[in-house]
């Protein structure tokens, strides 16, 4: 069925009672943003934290009521907890919201840093998976958070499955070769579309930050969506970010698209501890002839133009991908391999110049993990 609106959604989900207050959902004001797409409709309902887990069935009741509507294939509910409890909203479909307050540290995270792209599919995720492993190789606590909520890809390339367990208010992290992992990947089912955006992604993000049981960590490693944009720019500056990883390919374009994100990152005053050329020269698996495929190099001219440290060249190979894939990082998986050795330089690199950034003395005592 063809133009299923945003009216609809809000009749039906007026038939969808509070459990424990008098009226519907949307004469409470608790529907905060509904977007559809086709016959996709995302929502997000707002809640009081404390009640969050209990109101699990209200949102699944949204999630039929919705479903129920002709010319629905999915319906996404997620539970945000941005205004004030209990206070309604005059304009419930409205995706406005008050000004969080910007950037709340996580407590027991000493940093957290974002691995960004200008645009997508360069092998960003690719990069934050083997940084983090990388990192926890060299004895780090480490944590990696999928803020790519439109194409959550970390659940594959750790071969972390199934879902978090709530203990308390607080979900609990997955866990990957000892690396703690959180994703909307795991939150929601794998075949439904991602169709939220602005304000639903910050909300989804903010709540993977702070309401997720992260324990102590040296660093946390957010793998941020793609892109330059207005999303993207905010999430630079509500996250807590001590430093910024660009991830580029060789070509010129896509340097292009580094040099946007350096921008945004120095406007919002976080520092950038380097970029990543990927992709950046083709090694031979037969005879370890190196092609350089694509002019390579550009990204560390680019580096040098704008005054920021070049920090690694990772081989286009196909074995990175292939054990990407498979759940099994290269840095762990095949320890000893120059792609390997490529992300541990660039680990050994970002943690010490956080170390440098915090003020506080390089450790050099690697941890051996084993496979
Ligand atoms: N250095 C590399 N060599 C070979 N394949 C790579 C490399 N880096 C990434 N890839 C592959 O390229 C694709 C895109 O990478 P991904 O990390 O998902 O990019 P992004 O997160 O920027 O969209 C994936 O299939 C990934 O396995
Ligand atoms: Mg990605």
């Amino acid at each position: 069925m063809a133009g299923l609106t945003k009216e609809q959604v809000l009749d039906a989900l007026r038939k969808v009672r509070h459990p424990h207050r008098p009226g519907d959902v949307v004469s409470l004001g608790m529907i905060s943003g509904v977007v559809v797409k086709g016959g996709n409709v995302g929502l997000s309902i707002e809640v009081d934290p404390a009640e969050a887990r209990a109101l699990e069935p209200l949102r699944r009741a949204c999630e039929d009521a919705v479903k129920r509507l002709p010319g629905v294939t999915s319906a996404t509910a997620v539970l945000t907890a941005e205004r004030a409890a209990g206070s309604a909203s005059a304009a419930p479909a409205s995706l406005a919201r008050p000004e969080a307050p910007a950037r709340p540290a996580v407590p027991g995270v000493k940093a957290i840093i974002a691995v960004a792209s200008g645009k997508g599919g360069v092998g960003k995720s690719t990069t934050a998976v083997n940084l983090a492993m990388g990192l926890a190789v060299l004895g780090e606590r480490v944590g990696l958070l999928d803020a790519d909520i439109y194409g959550p890809s970390l659940p594959r390339m750790t071969g972390a499955a199934g879902r978090p367990s709530a203990r308390g208010a607080k979900l609990q992290p997955m866990e990957s070769y000892g690396v703690k992992v959180m994703s909307m990947g795991f939150l929601v089912e794998e075949d439904t579309p991602m169709i939220w955006r602005g304000p639903m992604v910050q909300s989804a993000i903010q709540q993977m930050l702070a309401d997720v049981d992260w324990g102590e960590l040296d660093v946390m490693v957010v793998d941020l969506p793609p892109g330059t944009g207005d999303a993207q720019l905010t999430m630079a500056q509500r996250v807590p970010l001590a430093g910024a990883v660009i991830v580029s390919t060789p070509q010129d374009i896509a340097l292009l698209d580094a040099r946007k994100a350096i921008n945004m990152f120095r406007k919002v005053d976080v520092p950038i501890l380097g970029i990543v050329e990927n992709m950046s020269y083709y090694c031979c698996p037969k005879c370890g002839h190196r092609a350089e495929i694509f002019a390579h190099g550009g990204a560390r001219r680019c580096a040098e133009r704008f005054g920021v440290d070049f920090l690694a060249e990772i081989p286009l190979d196909p074995e990175i991908r292939e054990l990407s894939d498979a759940g099994r990082p290269i840095v762990l998986a095949r320890p000893d391999s120059p792609q390997a050795q490529a992300y541990l330089g660039l680990a050994a690199s970002v943690r010490d110049k956080l170390a440098e950034l915090a003020g506080g003395k390089v450790r050099r005592f690697p941890r051996i993990l084993w496979l």
